[in-house]
């Protein structure tokens, strides 16, 4: 195994460990709501977000330790958002991790009130997770990155932009930027959370870590457009070919597969330049950056 791969593995387990212990148990009444809680988190995601803020923290010298708690924030997050993404009122996709979506297993407003508690939770254990060795201050930082990233000016304006253009024409401008806010700044957010926890980052460490962030984000987002074109529903976990049925915007219907693999490409040059002053210890954030770019699922 690579040492890329073998830390990979290491923060897998460790996010798994972490997730399983913050989750409420599913016999914990209501029973129902954490039955359905534990169903949308406990299933095979990637987790591409914790990754990145113990790949951002590791790089930056911040103990594993401090970074269990962010990781599992961003995640929880991240998780509330594909819960309600999938909902009919948005989506209507009916399958998520190989499994059926929340609103299907479970009923809508169950769906609905996963999503709630996903994002409180959250923000309670950066709020108050003893995991986290951190003061206050530290934690207000957190806290901030979080909720801006996954707000009306981010992630949930993105949600609003996304649903906004269905079936209507949109500048490549235009797309760049709801796939900036759904996708990039969360990811972006993870980034700068693992970088948050570092005892001395300088203005320009943090401005080049913004910058990967959200030119891996665009990516991340330009490569699920395309594997919604291009791959098929076993492989993704989700329904394939959901983007067309529904009109969405996207980087494939906007601009063809070829045109859309080319930006990919743009994006995965400009991401690495992005980190050019970082020298070696970057290796893994890079490797993480052509992963994002050449992923099949
Ligand atoms: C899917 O995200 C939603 C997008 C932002 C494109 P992921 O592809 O990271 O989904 P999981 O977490 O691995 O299921
Ligand atoms: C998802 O974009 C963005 C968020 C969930 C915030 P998509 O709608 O393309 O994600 P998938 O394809 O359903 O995973
Ligand atoms: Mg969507
Ligand atoms: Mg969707
Ligand atoms: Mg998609």
């Amino acid at each position: 195994m690579s040492e890329f791969d073998s830390a990979l593995a290491t923060w897998r387990a460790r996010i798994e460990r972490k997730l399983d212990a913050t989750l409420p148990r599913a016999a914990e009444t209501p029973a129902r709501l954490h039955e359905a809680v534990r169903y949308s988190v406990l299933n095979g995601g990637k987790r591409l977000r914790p990754m990145l803020v113990y790949a951002t923290g590791q790089m930056l010298g911040v103990p594993l330790i401090q970074l269990d708690v962010p990781a599992a924030a961003v995640e929880l997050i991240h998780c509330y958002s594909l819960v309600h993404d999938d909902l009919p009122a948005m989506d209507d996709d009916d399958m998520r991790r190989g499994r059926p979506t929340t609103h299907r297993r479970f009923d809508e407003a169950t769906a609905i009130l996963v999503g709630d508690a996903l994002q409180m939770l959250a923000f309670d254990l950066l709020a108050t997770d003893r995991d986290l060795p951190a003061d206050a201050r530290t934690r207000l930082r957190l806290i901030e990155l979080l909720s801006r990233a996954g707000g009306s000016r981010g992630m949930t304006g993105g949600q609003a932009l996304d649903l906004a253009a269905e079936h209507v024409a949109v500048s490549l401008e235009q797309l760049e930027t709801i796939h900036r806010l759904k996708t990039g700044r969360l990811l972006q957010a993870a980034v700068l959370m693992g970088a948050a926890l570092a005892p001395m980052l300088d203005r320009g460490q943090e401005r080049a870590l913004a910058d990967y962030g959200d030119l891996i984000g665009l990516a991340f987002q330009v490569r699920d457009d395309l594997l919604d074109v291009e791959s098929d529903s076993a492989t993704l976990g989700k329904t394939a070919g959901s983007d067309a049925i529904h009109g969405k915007a996207t980087f494939p219907a906007l601009l063809g597969v070829e045109a859309s693999r080319k930006r990919l490409r743009e994006l995965l040059d400009a991401a690495l330049d992005a980190l050019a002053g970082f020298g070696p210890q970057a290796d893994v954030l890079r490797e993480i950056a052509r992963q994002v770019v050449e992923r099949k699922t």
